[in-house]
């Protein structure tokens, strides 16, 4: 059986959890296939750094030319996250003619119009499923099986650790700092949580998320936005008293061909079906001019979730390039 080979960049929270995917389930993912697949490159920063998963001999280097620039690779996967140097890796592999998966929104929410024109040019795929709400396959729905839709809305609550900071807030009382270091030691928060708690990681993947359902890019700094760091205490007991719950809200609407779009803070009330939405899940609400209303719902963040979606993007590449062999 032909073997297809993966060089991953990144061997975090996401990038142990893609592997830990494959090693749980890889001979149900090489029936879906029809082929072998290896992750046989790793780019980390320290060779020697004992981890959570134990790797072949050869497996981890600290050099990337050794997967962007290695012709055995087939797909690479980024899972570095920061908008460089993970773009100018992500460049360099599609014009490499490398099939290119991909968690790290905020690079390509920065580089969207440069990066799909790039996999374009070299007729190749860019799949950006896990940059989007973890686990729930919202980014491969819309192209996809919805894509004979025109959608007239998506919202959503797209960032778990803000979900499960106001969750505890809410549920059990507990303060705003102790619960985000919770969500950090959780594998939740990126490595700078401003980037979760100002709303800027759900803008991210709101500006993805648009893209690809109104064929309309906006890029994330365009996007009003504001986080969860003003709320206080007494903003949650008001929520409470006036039966409501608090969630960060990302939100786009096409009206008659104009576009309207937020991530802001909502008081929603407890029958709505986003208020029931807790801790580090996701849910997004999808309304198509055929389908009508949907709405997806699983975790949005944590190690296996997301490697779950990195995974099976990467099989769905491996799949593409297996059949044209
Ligand atoms: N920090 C992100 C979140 C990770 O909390 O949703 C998943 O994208």
């Amino acid at each position: 059986m032909k073997t297809i080979k993966v060089g991953m960049l990144g061997f975090g929270n996401v990038g142990t959890g893609t592997y830990q995917t494959l090693e749980m389930n890889r001979e149900l993912i090489e029936k879906h296939v029809g082929a072998s697949v290896e992750i046989s490159k790793i780019l980390v920063n320290d060779v020697t750094k004992p981890r959570q998963v134990v790797t072949p001999d050869g497996v981890l280097t600290d050099n990337v030319a050794d997967i962007i620039d290695n012709p055995e690779i087939d797909i690479v996967a980024e899972v570095l996250g920061g908008i460089e140097p993970a773009s100018e890796y992500m460049l360099k592999a599609l014009n490499n003619g490398k099939h290119v998966v991909t968690a790290n929104k905020a690079a390509v929410a920065a580089n969207y119009d440069k990066l799909f024109k790039a996999a374009a040019d070299n007729d190749v795929s860019l799949r950006p499923e896990a940059c989007v709400a973890g686990g729930i396959p919202i980014l491969n729905a819309i192209t996809t099986v919805l894509g004979a839709n025109k959608f007239d809305e998506i919202l959503g609550i797209l960032n778990g650790t803000t979900n499960y900071i106001l969750t505890q807030m809410t549920d059990n009382g507990l303060d705003y700092a102790d619960v985000l270091k919770d969500a950090q030691a959780k594998g939740f928060a990126e490595a700078d949580p401003t980037a979760d708690v100002e709303g800027i990681d759900a803008a991210n993947k709101l500006s993805i998320m648009m893209a690809l359902a109104f064929g309309h890019y906006v890029h994330p700094d365009d996007i009003p936005t504001e986080g969860i760091s003003k709320i206080t205490k007494a903003d949650i007991d008001k929520a409470t008293a006036d039966g409501c719950k608090i969630k960060l809200i990302a939100s786009a609407k096409n009206e008659d061909g104009k576009l309207s779009y937020s991530v802001k803070p909502v008081a929603l009330p407890t029958d709505h079906p986003l208020a029931s939405v807790s801790n580090e899940f996701n849910a997004v609400f999808v309304k198509g001019n055929a389908v009508g209303e949907l709405m997806f719902y699983g975790k949005g963040a944590g190690p296996l979730p997301t490697g779950s979606a990195v995974m099976g993007d990467i099989l769905m590449a491996a799949k593409e390039i297996a059949e044209s062999k």
